[in-house]
Protein backbone atom coordinates (compact mmCIF):
# COMPACT_ATOMS: atom_id res chain seq x y z
CA UNK A 1 0.00 0.00 0.00
CA UNK A 2 1.52 3.29 -0.97
CA UNK A 3 2.60 5.62 1.83
CA UNK A 4 1.46 8.65 -0.29
CA UNK A 5 -1.69 10.29 0.23
CA UNK A 6 -4.46 10.37 -2.40
CA UNK A 7 -4.37 13.78 -3.80
CA UNK A 8 -7.42 13.87 -6.03
CA UNK A 9 -10.15 11.76 -7.61
CA UNK A 10 -10.69 14.12 -10.54
CA UNK A 11 -9.53 16.55 -13.05
CA UNK A 12 -7.02 19.26 -12.19
CA UNK A 13 -8.66 22.76 -10.64
CA UNK A 14 -9.47 25.04 -13.43
CA UNK A 15 -11.42 27.92 -11.13
CA UNK A 16 -11.22 28.24 -7.88
CA UNK A 17 -14.54 29.66 -7.33
CA UNK A 18 -16.31 27.19 -8.80
CA UNK A 19 -14.86 23.87 -9.42
CA UNK A 20 -12.01 24.00 -5.61
CA UNK A 21 -10.67 20.32 -4.90
CA UNK A 22 -8.86 20.43 -0.89
CA UNK A 23 -6.88 17.81 -2.69
CA UNK A 24 -5.45 19.29 -5.52
CA UNK A 25 -1.83 19.25 -5.01
CA UNK A 26 -2.03 22.87 -5.23
CA UNK A 27 -3.88 23.44 -2.56
CA UNK A 28 -2.57 20.64 -0.12
CA UNK A 29 0.55 23.11 -1.26
CA UNK A 30 -0.20 26.00 -0.92
CA UNK A 31 -3.56 26.67 0.26
CA UNK A 32 -2.87 30.52 1.32
CA UNK A 33 -2.74 32.57 -1.93
CA UNK A 34 -5.44 30.46 -3.06
CA UNK A 35 -7.32 31.55 0.17
CA UNK A 36 -6.53 35.26 -0.49
CA UNK A 37 -7.82 35.10 -3.87
CA UNK A 38 -11.29 33.46 -2.96
CA UNK A 39 -11.50 36.35 -0.09
CA UNK A 40 -11.31 38.97 -2.83
CA UNK A 41 -13.45 37.54 -5.95
CA UNK A 42 -15.84 35.21 -3.87
CA UNK A 43 -15.64 34.36 -0.35
CA UNK A 44 -17.51 31.49 -0.54
CA UNK A 45 -16.48 29.18 -2.96
CA UNK A 46 -18.53 26.33 -4.49
CA UNK A 47 -17.82 22.55 -6.04
CA UNK A 48 -19.75 19.49 -7.04
CA UNK A 49 -16.98 17.08 -6.83
CA UNK A 50 -17.55 14.66 -4.01
CA UNK A 51 -21.40 15.97 -3.88
CA UNK A 52 -22.30 19.96 -3.43
CA UNK A 53 -19.70 21.77 -1.22
CA UNK A 54 -18.98 25.06 -0.12
CA UNK A 55 -16.00 26.62 1.28
CA UNK A 56 -15.52 29.91 3.21
CA UNK A 57 -12.76 31.62 3.63
CA UNK A 58 -13.66 34.76 5.56
CA UNK A 59 -13.34 34.82 9.50
CA UNK A 60 -16.93 36.45 9.91
CA UNK A 61 -18.20 33.63 7.73
CA UNK A 62 -17.11 30.63 9.00
CA UNK A 63 -17.19 31.56 12.99
CA UNK A 64 -21.03 32.65 12.28
CA UNK A 65 -21.72 28.91 10.43
CA UNK A 66 -19.99 27.44 13.24
CA UNK A 67 -22.39 29.02 15.61
CA UNK A 68 -25.70 28.50 13.50
CA UNK A 69 -25.99 24.98 14.37
CA UNK A 70 -29.88 24.61 13.73
CA UNK A 71 -28.67 25.18 10.18
CA UNK A 72 -25.39 23.24 9.76
CA UNK A 73 -25.30 19.78 11.43
CA UNK A 74 -22.32 18.14 12.95
CA UNK A 75 -23.72 14.68 11.51
CA UNK A 76 -21.09 14.71 8.41
CA UNK A 77 -17.78 16.25 9.59
CA UNK A 78 -15.23 13.74 7.24
CA UNK A 79 -14.00 16.54 4.73
CA UNK A 80 -13.64 13.34 2.37
CA UNK A 81 -17.62 12.30 2.92
CA UNK A 82 -18.17 8.47 3.45
CA UNK A 83 -19.29 6.43 0.95
CA UNK A 84 -21.76 4.57 3.19
CA UNK A 85 -23.94 6.17 5.86
CA UNK A 86 -22.01 5.42 8.81
CA UNK A 87 -25.28 6.17 10.96
CA UNK A 88 -26.56 2.67 9.92
CA UNK A 89 -23.07 1.35 11.75
CA UNK A 90 -24.44 -1.16 14.24
CA UNK A 91 -21.71 -0.23 16.65
CA UNK A 92 -21.03 3.04 16.32
CA UNK A 93 -24.63 4.43 15.88
CA UNK A 94 -23.62 7.40 17.92
CA UNK A 95 -20.54 7.81 15.50
CA UNK A 96 -18.12 9.79 17.11
CA UNK A 97 -19.36 11.80 19.68
CA UNK A 98 -19.33 14.60 20.55
CA UNK A 99 -17.47 15.37 17.28
CA UNK A 100 -20.56 13.85 15.01
CA UNK A 101 -23.63 14.85 16.60
CA UNK A 102 -26.05 17.79 17.39
CA UNK A 103 -27.41 18.62 20.94
CA UNK A 104 -29.02 16.52 23.03
CA UNK A 105 -26.63 13.97 22.20
CA UNK A 106 -23.72 15.98 21.48
CA UNK A 107 -24.02 17.62 25.17
CA UNK A 108 -24.04 14.63 27.35
CA UNK A 109 -21.39 13.12 25.25
CA UNK A 110 -18.68 16.13 25.18
CA UNK A 111 -19.83 16.57 29.26
CA UNK A 112 -18.29 13.06 29.81
CA UNK A 113 -15.35 13.80 28.29
CA UNK A 114 -13.98 17.51 29.60
CA UNK A 115 -12.77 16.45 32.70
CA UNK A 116 -10.38 13.90 31.04
CA UNK A 117 -8.57 17.23 29.55
CA UNK A 118 -9.06 19.68 31.96
CA UNK A 119 -6.31 22.35 32.81
CA UNK A 120 -5.32 20.19 36.04
CA UNK A 121 -5.24 16.62 34.31
CA UNK A 122 -3.54 17.98 31.34
CA UNK A 123 -0.74 19.62 34.02
CA UNK A 124 -0.95 15.63 35.27
CA UNK A 125 0.14 14.38 31.79
CA UNK A 126 3.34 17.17 31.23
CA UNK A 127 6.05 15.37 32.75
CA UNK A 128 5.45 12.09 30.93
CA UNK A 129 5.17 14.20 27.98
CA UNK A 130 8.33 15.63 28.79
CA UNK A 131 10.00 12.69 29.30
CA UNK A 132 8.84 11.26 25.90
CA UNK A 133 10.10 14.38 23.84
CA UNK A 134 13.25 14.30 25.98
CA UNK A 135 14.05 10.78 25.13
CA UNK A 136 13.10 11.36 21.32
CA UNK A 137 15.51 14.22 21.19
CA UNK A 138 18.55 11.67 23.02
CA UNK A 139 18.18 9.51 20.18
CA UNK A 140 18.37 11.99 17.24
CA UNK A 141 21.13 14.79 18.90
CA UNK A 142 23.97 12.64 17.89
CA UNK A 143 22.74 11.55 14.00
CA UNK A 144 23.57 15.37 13.27
CA UNK A 145 20.15 15.01 10.92
CA UNK A 146 16.27 13.89 11.62
CA UNK A 147 13.32 13.60 9.51
CA UNK A 148 11.39 16.02 12.16
CA UNK A 149 8.15 14.96 10.85
CA UNK A 150 8.55 11.14 11.13
CA UNK A 151 11.27 10.63 13.96
CA UNK A 152 9.96 13.60 15.87
CA UNK A 153 6.48 15.26 16.04
CA UNK A 154 4.44 11.94 14.79
CA UNK A 155 5.78 10.01 17.38
CA UNK A 156 5.07 11.97 20.68
CA UNK A 157 0.59 12.69 20.07
CA UNK A 158 -0.02 8.60 19.62
CA UNK A 159 1.84 8.08 22.49
CA UNK A 160 0.12 10.54 24.71
CA UNK A 161 -3.46 9.57 24.27
CA UNK A 162 -2.09 5.88 24.11
CA UNK A 163 -1.24 6.50 27.88
CA UNK A 164 -4.49 8.38 28.68
CA UNK A 165 -6.87 5.59 26.49
CA UNK A 166 -4.44 3.18 28.64
CA UNK A 167 -3.53 1.24 25.83
CA UNK A 168 0.26 -0.21 25.29
CA UNK A 169 2.82 2.48 23.71
CA UNK A 170 4.04 -0.55 21.91
CA UNK A 171 0.72 -0.16 19.37
CA UNK A 172 1.46 3.30 18.90
CA UNK A 173 2.92 2.92 15.26
CA UNK A 174 -0.72 0.95 14.32
CA UNK A 175 -2.58 3.17 15.65
CA UNK A 176 -0.84 6.19 13.97
CA UNK A 177 -1.33 3.62 10.35
CA UNK A 178 -5.11 3.22 11.90
CA UNK A 179 -5.46 7.29 12.19
CA UNK A 180 -3.79 8.05 8.83
CA UNK A 181 -5.99 5.62 6.86
CA UNK A 182 -8.92 7.67 8.12
CA UNK A 183 -7.56 11.05 8.10
CA UNK A 184 -4.93 10.92 5.51
CA UNK A 185 -6.04 9.11 3.14
CA UNK A 186 -9.60 9.24 3.04
CA UNK A 187 -9.80 9.72 -0.93
CA UNK A 188 -9.39 5.97 -0.60
CA UNK A 189 -12.65 3.83 0.80
CA UNK A 190 -11.06 0.54 1.24
CA UNK A 191 -8.38 2.10 3.03
CA UNK A 192 -10.21 4.38 5.40
CA UNK A 193 -12.63 1.16 6.17
CA UNK A 194 -9.69 -0.83 7.14
CA UNK A 195 -8.58 2.12 9.38
CA UNK A 196 -11.88 2.81 11.25
CA UNK A 197 -12.25 -0.78 11.53
CA UNK A 198 -9.07 -1.41 13.30
CA UNK A 199 -9.67 1.69 15.88
CA UNK A 200 -13.08 -0.34 16.30
CA UNK A 201 -11.99 -3.36 16.49
CA UNK A 202 -9.00 -2.84 18.87
CA UNK A 203 -11.41 -0.94 21.50
CA UNK A 204 -14.27 -3.64 21.34
CA UNK A 205 -11.90 -5.70 22.54
CA UNK A 206 -10.38 -3.53 25.53
CA UNK A 207 -13.95 -2.44 26.98
CA UNK A 208 -14.84 -6.30 27.24
CA UNK A 209 -11.12 -6.37 29.30
CA UNK A 210 -12.47 -3.54 31.28
CA UNK A 211 -15.51 -4.08 32.25
CA UNK A 212 -13.89 -6.74 34.18
CA UNK A 213 -10.87 -5.27 35.12
CA UNK A 214 -10.73 -1.79 35.04
CA UNK A 215 -7.88 0.85 35.66
CA UNK A 216 -7.40 4.24 36.11
CA UNK A 217 -7.58 5.11 32.07
CA UNK A 218 -10.31 7.07 30.37
CA UNK A 219 -11.53 4.14 29.10
CA UNK A 220 -12.39 2.50 32.29
CA UNK A 221 -13.57 5.89 32.94
CA UNK A 222 -16.15 6.27 30.19
CA UNK A 223 -17.26 2.53 30.58
CA UNK A 224 -17.76 3.59 34.43
CA UNK A 225 -19.90 6.52 34.50
CA UNK A 226 -23.26 7.24 33.97
CA UNK A 227 -25.54 9.90 32.88
CA UNK A 228 -28.36 10.38 34.56
CA UNK A 229 -28.07 7.29 36.89
CA UNK A 230 -28.22 5.32 33.48
CA UNK A 231 -25.13 3.34 32.28
CA UNK A 232 -23.07 4.81 29.41
CA UNK A 233 -23.39 2.40 26.34
CA UNK A 234 -21.27 0.22 24.77
CA UNK A 235 -21.74 2.31 21.44
CA UNK A 236 -20.68 5.50 23.17
CA UNK A 237 -17.43 4.05 24.74
CA UNK A 238 -16.53 3.39 21.65
CA UNK A 239 -17.32 6.15 19.44
CA UNK A 240 -16.02 8.50 22.29
CA UNK A 241 -12.67 6.65 22.75
CA UNK A 242 -12.25 6.05 18.89
CA UNK A 243 -12.97 9.82 18.44
CA UNK A 244 -10.02 11.13 21.21
CA UNK A 245 -7.40 8.86 18.90
CA UNK A 246 -8.78 10.17 15.69
CA UNK A 247 -9.10 14.04 16.66
CA UNK A 248 -5.78 13.72 19.09
CA UNK A 249 -3.28 12.29 16.98
CA UNK A 250 -2.84 13.58 13.40
CA UNK A 251 -3.93 17.22 14.45
CA UNK A 252 -1.29 18.02 17.46
CA UNK A 253 1.70 15.65 15.04
CA UNK A 254 0.82 18.13 12.54
CA UNK A 255 0.46 21.13 14.47
CA UNK A 256 4.33 20.13 15.90
CA UNK A 257 5.37 19.04 12.58
CA UNK A 258 4.52 22.75 11.22
CA UNK A 259 5.65 24.93 13.71
CA UNK A 260 9.36 22.62 13.24
CA UNK A 261 9.11 23.21 9.52
CA UNK A 262 8.83 27.21 10.36
CA UNK A 263 11.79 27.29 13.08
CA UNK A 264 13.79 25.55 10.48
CA UNK A 265 12.53 27.85 7.59
CA UNK A 266 12.95 31.57 10.04
CA UNK A 267 16.35 31.22 11.55
CA UNK A 268 15.32 34.66 13.77
CA UNK A 269 12.64 32.99 14.73
CA UNK A 270 14.29 30.25 15.67
CA UNK A 271 16.89 31.66 17.95
CA UNK A 272 13.87 33.86 19.25
CA UNK A 273 12.56 30.77 21.08
CA UNK A 274 15.87 29.11 21.63
CA UNK A 275 17.04 32.03 24.06
CA UNK A 276 13.66 33.44 25.24
CA UNK A 277 11.58 30.81 26.71
CA UNK A 278 8.66 33.82 28.01
CA UNK A 279 8.29 34.16 23.93
CA UNK A 280 6.91 30.69 24.35
CA UNK A 281 3.26 30.82 25.55
CA UNK A 282 2.27 33.57 23.03
CA UNK A 283 4.50 32.10 20.19
CA UNK A 284 2.50 28.86 20.57
CA UNK A 285 -0.75 30.28 20.02
CA UNK A 286 0.52 32.11 16.59
CA UNK A 287 1.88 29.03 15.05
CA UNK A 288 -1.48 27.49 15.72
CA UNK A 289 -3.17 30.36 14.08
CA UNK A 290 -0.51 30.66 10.82
CA UNK A 291 -0.53 26.71 10.24
CA UNK A 292 -4.17 25.74 11.54
CA UNK A 293 -3.81 22.11 10.75
CA UNK A 294 -7.92 21.56 10.87
CA UNK A 295 -10.76 21.59 9.00
CA UNK A 296 -14.29 20.04 9.48
CA UNK A 297 -17.20 19.66 7.85
CA UNK A 298 -20.97 20.56 7.95
CA UNK A 299 -24.13 19.57 6.16
CA UNK A 300 -27.19 22.17 5.65
CA UNK A 301 -30.79 20.86 7.39
CA UNK A 302 -32.62 22.94 5.16
CA UNK A 303 -32.00 25.64 2.20
CA UNK A 304 -30.83 28.70 3.27
CA UNK A 305 -29.00 31.43 1.64
CA UNK A 306 -25.61 32.03 3.30
CA UNK A 307 -23.88 35.05 2.68
CA UNK A 308 -25.50 35.18 -1.00
CA UNK A 309 -25.12 31.85 -1.50
CA UNK A 310 -27.89 29.42 -1.91
CA UNK A 311 -27.21 26.57 0.00
CA UNK A 312 -29.23 23.59 -0.19
CA UNK A 313 -30.65 20.61 2.27
CA UNK A 314 -27.84 18.08 2.08
CA UNK A 315 -25.07 20.17 0.67
CA UNK A 316 -22.07 20.13 2.55
CA UNK A 317 -19.58 22.67 3.97
CA UNK A 318 -16.45 22.91 5.09
CA UNK A 319 -15.39 24.96 7.85
CA UNK A 320 -12.42 26.40 7.01
CA UNK A 321 -11.22 27.47 10.32
CA UNK A 322 -7.34 27.87 8.58
CA UNK A 323 -8.46 29.88 5.99
CA UNK A 324 -10.30 32.13 8.46
CA UNK A 325 -7.17 32.30 10.35
CA UNK A 326 -5.39 34.13 7.46
CA UNK A 327 -8.17 36.98 6.97
CA UNK A 328 -6.70 40.33 6.88
CA UNK A 329 -9.98 41.25 8.14
CA UNK A 330 -9.65 39.56 10.91
CA UNK A 331 -5.94 39.84 12.05
CA UNK A 332 -3.00 42.00 10.88
CA UNK A 333 -0.58 40.85 8.66
CA UNK A 334 -2.17 37.69 8.56
CA UNK A 335 0.41 35.73 6.61
CA UNK A 336 3.53 36.76 8.64
CA UNK A 337 4.27 34.89 12.07
CA UNK A 338 4.49 37.63 14.39
CA UNK A 339 5.40 35.44 17.52
CA UNK A 340 4.68 37.90 20.00
CA UNK A 341 1.23 38.82 18.19
CA UNK A 342 -0.54 39.92 21.22
CA UNK A 343 -4.08 40.44 19.64
CA UNK A 344 -4.94 36.35 18.26
CA UNK A 345 -8.48 35.24 19.00
CA UNK A 346 -7.61 32.72 15.91
CA UNK A 347 -9.97 29.94 15.73
CA UNK A 348 -7.54 27.16 15.05
CA UNK A 349 -9.78 25.00 17.95
CA UNK A 350 -12.98 25.88 15.93
CA UNK A 351 -15.47 28.20 17.76
CA UNK A 352 -18.96 27.49 19.60
CA UNK A 353 -20.08 24.25 20.58
CA UNK A 354 -17.41 21.84 19.41
CA UNK A 355 -14.31 23.87 20.28
CA UNK A 356 -11.96 21.35 20.69
CA UNK A 357 -12.14 19.39 23.84
CA UNK A 358 -8.21 18.90 23.98
CA UNK A 359 -6.91 22.27 23.39
CA UNK A 360 -5.01 22.35 26.91
CA UNK A 361 -3.86 18.84 25.66
CA UNK A 362 -2.90 20.27 22.11
CA UNK A 363 -1.06 23.17 23.32
CA UNK A 364 0.81 21.32 26.34
CA UNK A 365 2.06 19.00 23.81
CA UNK A 366 2.98 21.71 21.25
CA UNK A 367 4.82 23.84 24.00
CA UNK A 368 7.31 20.53 25.37
CA UNK A 369 8.06 19.00 22.10
CA UNK A 370 9.12 22.73 21.07
CA UNK A 371 11.17 23.43 24.36
CA UNK A 372 12.72 19.74 24.48
CA UNK A 373 13.62 20.08 20.94
CA UNK A 374 15.01 23.48 20.95
CA UNK A 375 16.94 22.99 24.28
CA UNK A 376 18.76 19.97 22.90
CA UNK A 377 19.12 21.74 18.85
CA UNK A 378 18.58 25.33 19.05
CA UNK A 379 20.15 25.44 15.75
CA UNK A 380 18.46 23.93 12.67
CA UNK A 381 17.34 24.02 9.49
CA UNK A 382 16.27 22.62 6.51
CA UNK A 383 18.71 19.72 4.76
CA UNK A 384 20.03 20.62 1.87
CA UNK A 385 17.50 19.76 -1.36
CA UNK A 386 14.77 18.64 1.60
CA UNK A 387 11.79 17.72 -0.61
CA UNK A 388 9.10 18.70 2.25
CA UNK A 389 6.21 16.85 1.66
CA UNK A 390 2.56 17.72 3.28
CA UNK A 391 -0.80 16.03 4.01
CA UNK A 392 -3.67 18.10 3.40
CA UNK A 393 -7.22 17.43 3.40
CA UNK A 394 -9.12 17.47 7.13
CA UNK A 395 -5.48 17.83 8.43
CA UNK A 396 -2.64 19.65 6.90
CA UNK A 397 0.81 19.18 8.19
CA UNK A 398 4.46 18.25 7.16
CA UNK A 399 4.67 14.33 6.61
CA UNK A 400 8.60 14.24 5.65
CA UNK A 401 10.11 17.07 6.96
CA UNK A 402 14.74 16.63 6.52
CA UNK A 403 16.34 18.83 9.11
CA UNK A 404 19.99 19.14 9.94
CA UNK A 405 21.57 20.51 13.53
CA UNK A 406 23.89 23.43 13.30
C1 LIG B 1 -3.21 21.18 17.57
C2 LIG B 1 -4.02 20.17 17.79
C3 LIG B 1 -5.51 20.23 17.61
C4 LIG B 1 -6.26 21.02 16.79
C5 LIG B 1 -5.79 22.10 15.84
C6 LIG B 1 -7.64 20.63 16.99
C7 LIG B 1 -8.72 21.23 16.35
C8 LIG B 1 -10.04 20.94 16.59
C9 LIG B 1 -11.14 21.60 15.95
C10 LIG B 1 -11.02 22.68 14.89
C11 LIG B 1 -12.29 21.10 16.48
C12 LIG B 1 -13.70 21.56 16.16
C13 LIG B 1 -14.44 20.57 15.35
C14 LIG B 1 -15.72 21.12 14.75
O1 LIG B 1 -16.03 22.31 14.86
O2 LIG B 1 -16.42 20.32 14.12
C15 LIG B 1 -11.90 20.08 17.43
C16 LIG B 1 -12.77 19.31 18.17
C17 LIG B 1 -12.38 18.31 19.02
N1 LIG B 1 -11.09 17.97 19.37
FE1 LIG B 1 -9.40 18.86 18.73
N2 LIG B 1 -7.71 19.64 17.92
C18 LIG B 1 -6.43 19.35 18.32
C19 LIG B 1 -6.05 18.42 19.26
C20 LIG B 1 -6.91 17.62 19.97
C21 LIG B 1 -6.49 16.71 20.99
C22 LIG B 1 -5.07 16.47 21.49
C23 LIG B 1 -7.61 16.09 21.42
C24 LIG B 1 -7.59 15.07 22.52
C25 LIG B 1 -8.27 14.17 22.73
C26 LIG B 1 -8.75 16.64 20.69
C27 LIG B 1 -10.06 16.29 20.85
C28 LIG B 1 -11.13 16.93 20.26
C29 LIG B 1 -12.52 16.56 20.50
C30 LIG B 1 -13.01 15.46 21.42
C31 LIG B 1 -13.30 17.44 19.72
C32 LIG B 1 -14.83 17.46 19.60
C33 LIG B 1 -15.45 18.48 20.51
C34 LIG B 1 -16.95 18.61 20.32
O3 LIG B 1 -17.49 18.22 19.28
O4 LIG B 1 -17.60 19.10 21.25
N3 LIG B 1 -8.27 17.58 19.81
N4 LIG B 1 -10.51 20.02 17.49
Amino acid sequence: MSDVPATTNGTAVGDWATDFDVLDPAYVDDPFTIWDELRKSCPVAHTDRRGSTWLPTRYDDVVDLAHDIEHFSSTEVAVIPFEDARRDDPVLQYGLPPISSDPPVHTWTRRLLLPWFSHRRVEGYEPMTRALCAELVDGLVAQGSADAAREYAQQIPVRVIASILGVPSELSDTFTSWVRDVLEFADDPPRRQKGIEGVIGYFMAEVAKRKVDPGDDLLSGLIHSDVDGAPVEDGVVLGVAALVLIAGVDTTWSAIGSSLWHLATHPEDRVRLATDPEAMPLAIEELLRAYSPVTMARVVTEDIEFDGCPMRAGDRVLMNFPAANRDPEAFDRPDEVVLDRQLNRHVAFGSGIHRCAGSNLARMELRVALEEWLRRIPDFSLAEGAEVTWAGGQVRGPRQLPVVFG
